[in-house]
């Protein structure tokens, strides 16, 4: 939520800072901002709305300097406008502040600072850092900053300059993520994440809570926020993401593009974690030594631990919630592990009891999501080893677990998940496979078979993409309607909570997902001829298809309207049901990462249809970094 961007050290920086903030949009589109110093003087530009609306009176009239920062919100204290848009400055506008967090008390604060006479134009929490930072700024913004945030609860990422110090960039971080990149000395980028980094160099460090930084047009320093006597060694990473990864290319939107990669990146994880030999699979994320502070435990691989826990929790927000409860249903099918899956929110607030042997599996796409790192580090504190299963390399979640599996899917831009989906689904079967031959619960023979399924998979996903004309179609015919209910059963229920997901996110109509033998505890209520029912009804497993098919005749009986995402071949289901959309065949446990392609595909379509704002939907986020 909310992103920020700065840039010291570039002739360009205002223009630098307003690319960056177009990168980091998905985190927020509320409304932007811009401060740069040119001749000593802080100039600021904001906008309400998108970065586009910025660019536009930007480039009228750019603004000039080598130091800026910039902002783009995500609302959370006080609605958009341009008073509450960052950067925030202090009385003397001299300051200027960027923030991604909350200060959480910020009231007390206020009033302090009212009493000693500062003025506040906004309803922002930020603003208080501004006037925080003006109360103690003596000369030595590094050591105002300091003071101020010694004072602050609660998150924060933040990006200061000042007018009277035009060669210094001073940044902090507490729980919301920064990184900074290191273009060549004295010529620095940071931003919330690597998207707009990764344009600029491929050389970053990453901050840890509680540091700051000092970026000056010669060097920088890295301090403790509690200590600033002492210079912290950071070591300089290499991040591999490129260019290209994070621009739309031939697509109308982020999100086609990315429904249209997933063919690619799940064959990219299938083939490079299957050794087809032995029926087995491998993940170097697992053969590593994980971090411990546990010295018994030093030298211990993910492998020792996971072949030895007694029980998985999966942790997880949206839509890795969902992919969490497909690897739920894998796990406990193949494998004969427990698996619990809660929603990180709420796990972070009861007393989740975790046990000796339990391992807790953190699965998110951004890495930065606040509900589900506070809930790991809150497992953590009671003792249990944390697992990630995360996209984003370098991301808070992968730097607090003790060891983990990255997606490598590259940059997922559209609001809307898609590609980690699919891309987490895959790995949670492999793991299961993996753990099912370890275990002896799955054979050499069984083992072979599946990995056979697995290489299967990506072209199978690539002919339901290629059969997007007839979901196309299909969505213009049911876009006029306004609410949906999606039902599956087994390893189709979570898919049929992601296909509603979708279509709510993008579209903004209502529309549930349930198992569909619920259906006649509730939801069999709102069904009539204007209610279109997507149900997920392969017929894989036997039992499970006869029982799918009698939830359709109820449906039917009712008069609503049945879209069935059906195995390919099976014709008899047409006799029933209003649309048919066929999938390929495969495995039980894998058709989730094929049933879910046309859901997405669908939901998109409809989106467009009713001209939303497929990339950005209102009021939503990407990177949802307060809880
Ligand atoms: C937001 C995004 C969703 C995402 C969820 C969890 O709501 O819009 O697409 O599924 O956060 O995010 P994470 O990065 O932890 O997977």
């Amino acid at each position: 939520m909310c992103g920020i961007v700065g840039i010291i050290g570039n002739d360009n920086a205002g223009y630098k800072v307003l690319q960056g903030l177009k990168d980091l949009e998905y985190r927020g589109y509320d409304s932007a901002g811009i401060a740069t110093i040119h001749n000593d003087r802080l100039g600021v530009k904001k906008s309400v709305g998108k970065i586009s609306v910025m660019e536009d009176g930007f480039l009228k009239k750019p603004l000039e300097g080598r130091i800026g920062i910039g902002h783009t919100r995500w609302a959370t204290h006080g609605v958009p406008s341009i008073s509450n848009a960052h950067p925030h400055l202090d009385c003397s506008g001299r300051i200027a502040v960027v923030h991604n967090g909350i200060i959480e008390n910020f009231v007390s604060i206020q009033k302090l600072l009212i009493k000693e006479g500062h003025k506040f134009v906004s309803e922002s929490d930020t603003e208080v850092l501004a006037h925080l930072i003006e109360k103690f700024y003596k000369g030595n913004i590094e050591r105002a900053v300091k003071e101020a945030l010694m004072l602050v609860k609660g998150t924060y990422a933040i990006a200061v300059i000042c007018a009277q110090e035009p060669g210094k960039l001073i940044i902090a971080r507490h729980q919301s993520p920064l990184v900074m990149g290191v273009v060549k000395k004295g010529s620095y980028i940071i931003a919330s994440d690597i998207t707009p980094i990764s344009k600029l160099t491929k050389r970053v460090i990453y901050l840890s809570d509680n540091e700051m930084a000092v970026l000056s047009m010669k060097d920088y320093h890295i301090v403790k926020i509690s200590d600033l006597s002492r210079n912290l060694v950071k070591n300089i990473e290499r991040i591999d993401w490129e260019l290209g990864d994070s621009e739309k290319g031939k697509y109308k939107h982020f999100m086609l593009k990315e429904i249209n990669e997933q063919p690619d990146i799940v064959k990219n994880i299938i083939f490079s974690h299957v050794i087809k030999k032995k029926g087995m699979i491998k993940f170097g994320g697992l053969e590593s030594t994980w971090r411990t502070d546990n010295k018994k435990e030093q030298g211990k691989t993910g492998m020792d631990y996971l072949l030895n826990v007694s029980r998985i929790i999966i942790l997880g927000c949206g839509t890795s919630w969902h992919s969490g409860l497909i690897g739920e249903y894998i796990i406990e099918n193949l494998v004969g592990l427990p698996v619990e899956v809660e929603y990180a929110s709420e796990a972070r607030y009861r007393n989740l009891c975790i046990n000796k042997n339990d391992m807790v599996l953190a699965i998110s796409q951004s890495g930065e999501t606040a509900d589900t790192l506070m809930a790991i580090k809150e497992a953590k504190k009671k003792g249990a080893v944390t697992f990630g299963l995360v996209n984003v390399v370098g991301s808070s979640i992968a730097r607090e677990v003790s060891g983990g599996i990255y997606l490598h899917a590259g940059p997922e831009i559209g609001v809307a998940s898609t590609k980690a989906f699919t891309g987490q689904t895959i790995i949670l079967a492999l793991m299961a496979v993996l753990l099912g031959r370890h275990k002896g619960k799955i054979s050499l023979e069984r083992g072979k078979k599946i990995i056979k399924s697995l290489e299967k998979v990506p072209v199978q996903m690539k002919n339901i993409i290629d059969n997007d004309n007839s979901i196309k179609l299909l969505a213009k015919r049911l876009a006029k309607y306004n609410n949906f209910l999606y039902l599956g059963r087994a390893y189709n229920f979570p898919v049929a909570l992601e296909g509603a997901l979708k279509l709510k996110e993008i579209s903004y109509i209502h529309s549930e997902g349930y198992p569909a033998a619920e259906m006649k505890h509730g939801p069999i209520a709102l069904i009539d001829k204007n209610m279109p029912v997507v149900v997920i009804a392969t017929d894989t497993e036997d039992e499970i298809y006869e029982k799918i098919i009698s939830n359709i005749r109820e449906i039917k009986s009712r008069r609503g309207i049945v879209i069935a995402v059906a195995s390919e071949g099976n014709r008899k289901i047409r006799n029933i049901v209003d649309e048919t959309i066929y999938i390929p065949r495969t495995d039980d446990f894998l058709v989730p990462i094929l049933s879910v392609i046309p859901l997405q595909l669908l939901a998109y379509h409809i989106a467009v249809k009713k001209g939303c704002s497929v990339d950005k939907p209102r009021n939503l986020a990407k990177s949802v970094t307060v809880e």
